[in-house]
């Protein structure tokens, strides 16, 4: 029997991601052959981010602005019989090299008419990006029949400052008084390991020819958790990033010094949003979230699918 192939297209700063794809396609080896393509933005965003440019990056990220990438090394005219699409979200929007290659015509040539795998590793907010990435897929006559997200379990305002002292120092874990009270950030390295179970359920779906099951299938064994709590926050967060995103966009492009100002008082925004309103907000978020018990399930249904519709 010929072996199916399967290509990887991530992008990765911390080596995080790529560890939980290797985790998904362990027990994928023996029926697929995988081309790998990592995404390399040109200049590369830096990483640990240094100064202002971790807010910098807010506009673009929404608007969904694509930076420049490197020459790609798969060649688009392969047949491949799975894409695997492997991204973090930045500012609940896809991140700019993962936007960046959605919007390539190397991108509409290799995904059409192709079953689609995404894989997410982020903190715990998602929804939104992958809406949008959905919509994109779906544009390009590509078929969606999988999403496996990983998210940092522990509490929302703990995985704020731990993100944010990864991002900014590049420690996963800081020593000192901040390491004895903080957890280290990101995934647990357990649900990475334990990723491998999706592959194996990925590899059934293939074999059985049953793809159409396999979100389903997923979905029995935890591939994706959704919190209604955060997906509200989210939802609204959304909104406001989109008005901030516009404000900064006022004083210019990329780069530009003049948005300085203003990403500095989004940044006063932010945390203020995150320690001042969110816990009062997330309570009564949590309330209302109870009395519409089936409204609330639905929208889980909804999100926790791949079908793409204009949902608000
Ligand atoms: C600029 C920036 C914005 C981020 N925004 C979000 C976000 O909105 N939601 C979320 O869950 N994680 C967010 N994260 C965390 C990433 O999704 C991801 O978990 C982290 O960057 C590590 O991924 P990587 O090392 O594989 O690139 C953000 C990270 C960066 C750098």
């Amino acid at each position: 029997m010929r072996r199916k192939k399967a290509l990887i297209v991530y992008y990765t700063q911390t080596g995080q991601l790529r560890r939980i794809i290797d985790s998904v396609c362990k027990s994928l080896q023996q029926e697929f052959d995988f081309t790998y393509e990592e995404l390399k933005p040109n200049p590369a965003f830096p990483f640990p981010w240094p100064g202002m440019s971790f807010y910098q990056v807010l506009p673009e990220s929404v608007q969904e602005t694509p930076c420049k990438l490197e020459a790609f090394s798969f060649d688009p005219e392969d047949d491949f019989d799975l894409v695997i699409l492997a991204y973090q979200p930045w500012y609940l929007s896809p991140s700019i090299p993962f936007t960046a290659f959605l919007q390539t015509e190397e991108a509409v040539k290799v995904l059409k008419g192709k079953p689609v795998i995404t894989i997410l590793g982020s903190r715990n907010m998602w929804i939104m990006a992958q809406e949008r990435v959905k919509k994109r897929i779906f544009d390009m006559g590509a078929n969606l029949i999988g999403n496996i997200v990983l998210t940092d379990r522990r509490h929302n305002l703990v995985s704020v400052i731990t993100i944010a002292h990864w991002m900014l120092k590049g420690e996963k874990h800081g020593g000192g008084l901040y390491g004895r009270l903080f957890p280290p950030a990101g995934i647990l390295e357990k649900d990475i390991s334990e990723a491998e179970r999706f592959g194996f359920l990925i590899r059934d779906a293939f074999k059985d020819n049953a793809l159409e099951g396999l979100q389903d299938a997923l979905l029995s064994q935890g591939s994706i958790r959704i919190n209604p709590v955060l997906m509200t926050t989210e939802k609204r967060g959304f909104m406001m990033f989109r008005a901030w995103s516009k404000f900064v966009l006022k004083k210019g492009s990329a780069g530009d010094p003049g948005r300085e100002r203003r990403l500095k008082m989004f940044r006063i925004y932010l945390f203020a949003v995150i320690y001042l309103v969110s816990p009062i907000g997330g309570l009564v978020v949590w309330i209302i979230h109870k009395l519409n018990y089936r409204k609330t399930r639905k929208m889980i249904q909804y999100y926790s699918h791949n079908e793409y519709a204009l949902s608000d």
